[in-house]
């Protein structure tokens, strides 16, 4: 049988990747030219780099999207599993939200002032998230970056703790991992010029030792976390830790922060609401204006009470938060449609379900074929783990990635129709998925791991 990868021949990996990969530049002419051309004039010939990270051989140029589907320029459609990698969680333009786009579209973009919409968000943001008091920021990065410094401010005190194989952003505070049970720089960073690790503690997620352990000498101003780890596969919290975490951070003061940009899949007002989590601050980005860029973050009154306090104490000046395309009127608009019309409770009594659905195809596809895999969801989200455990931390979920696997079933998947996204195998249900496009998801996943293992 030879050398295995995941319970997989290596040998049938690099000939899937191979032959995959030739196939996928022949079916995709328009998008190798445009490609071609794109390299003139952008860095590594895309206007973002994460563009390259999918494991295509050039990037695939989209023509078209809606709902849950795309067409890309060669006229291919595919079914969307990946949405903008939760950007377009709840759909590709959903009607409500393409609707306000174009109607703001006419009355001014942005103003540096509120709209009358300002007072509907307000109350949509506190209803479904349970917390009182918003500020709206332009990406999840800068809410963390915000939030953070709020919290510094509030405690006076200097340090964050983050968990291994977090990922809350581009936001410096959090990029520290650990090795050997040392804390690093996450590896890859560029320009950095300051030890973050100075600042930022870091311990393994579902570690409540290591956590008081962390929080005990009272110099920490927050714990900022999701509340399932979905950026390092994924990781869910072990029975009794998320309630460890908020009794430890209140026993030592330190403030919880819950990055709910992913987990907002778990069901209505994200895991917090479905899960009775009680943090001091909360973010959101990506999908929260249906795509437009926007992010939010939200506290309690106490909180809110300890910001007024903490700018007193500042003083005049800037405070280092907020960005002048922030809480624009178009963001503005495009959130409203999507909080009253698109992030509905009907809307997730279609999602998880049929995630459910998915979960348990390609569960049921591993299990027939005696694979040492798992599937995970968190919702509309989930996550087939190359590894017969589930993880407990960082450190597992980062052994149970298997680069070239992946790099396999992702190309597989998308010469076949079918886009999952392209960090990890981790899917999106979005409201206007159908049970056909999940049924031939699993349909192909199936018929993939046939070809890798017969
Ligand atoms: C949990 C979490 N928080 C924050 C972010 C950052 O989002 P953005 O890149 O839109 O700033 C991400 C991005 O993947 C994320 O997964």
């Amino acid at each position: 049988m030879g050398n295995l990868e995941a319970g997989v021949p290596t040998g049938r990996i690099a000939a899937m990747i191979e032959r995959e990969s030739d196939h996928y530049s022949q079916r995709n002419p328009t998008s190798k030219k445009l490609a071609a051309q794109a390299a003139t004039h952008w860095h590594h010939g895309v206007p973002m780099h994460w563009m390259l990270d999918w494991s295509t051989p050039f990037p695939l140029f989209v023509a078209d999207a809606a709902g849950a589907s795309l067409t890309d320029v060669d006229g291919h459609k595919y079914d969307d599993f990946c949405l903008g990698d939760t950007g377009s969680m709840f759909g590709h333009s959903p009607a409500p939200v393409a609707a306000a786009i174009a109607e703001q579209a006419h009355h001014g973009l942005t103003y540096m002032l509120p709209t009358e919409d300002v007072i509907e968000v307000g109350k949509l943001l506190a209803a479904k998230f349970g917390l009182p008091y918003w500020q709206v920021a332009t990406t999840a990065t800068d809410a963390n970056r915000f939030v953070i410094r709020w919290c510094r401010a509030i405690t006076r005190r200097d340090k964050v703790l983050v968990f291994h194989g977090c990922y809350h952003g581009s936001c410096d505070d959090t990029f520290v991992r650990l090795k050997d049970g040392k804390p690093i720089h996450r590896p890859g960073l560029i320009g950095q010029v300051y030890d973050v690790t100075s600042h930022t503690k870091v311990v393994e997620f579902n570690d409540i030792a290591g956590l008081e352990a962390a929080l005990k000498d009272g110099d920490v101003a927050c714990v900022i976390t999701e509340p399932a780890l979905t950026n390092i596969g994924m990781v869910l919290p072990q029975p009794g830790f998320l309630d460890a975490l908020r009794q430890l951070t209140r026993k030592y003061g330190t403030l919880l922060v819950i990055d709910e940009t992913h987990t907002i899949s778990t069901g209505y007002g994200g895991y917090t609401r479905v899960h009775g989590l009680e943090p001091d601050f909360l973010t959101i980005g990506k999908p929260i204006a249906g795509g437009i860029p926007c992010s939010v973050y939200g506290c309690t009154a106490e909180m809110a009470e300890k910001m007024i306090t903490a700018e007193t104490e500042a003083g005049p000046g800037y405070s280092g938060m907020g960005t002048t395309l922030s809480a624009n009127a178009m963001a503005l608009k495009a959130m409203r449609a999507n909080l009253e019309h698109v992030m509905t409770e009907a809307a997730y009594a279609h999602m998880l379900p049929l995630s459910e659905r998915l979960a348990h195809g390609i569960e049921a596809e591993i299990k027939q074929r005696n694979l040492p895999w798992h599937v995970s969801n968190v919702g509309a989200r989930a996550e087939f783990v190359c590894a017969a455990e589930r993880p407990r931390n960082g450190t597992e979920a980062q052994a149970a990635m298997h680069h070239k696997v992946e790099l396999a079933i992702h190309l597989y998947l998308l010469n076949r129709g079918v886009i999952i996204a392209p960090f990890h195998n981790m899917t999106l249900v979005c409201p206007a998925t159908t049970t056909a496009q999940v049924d031939h998801l699993i349909a192909t996943v199936g018929g993939c791991l046939d070809e890798l293992l017969n």
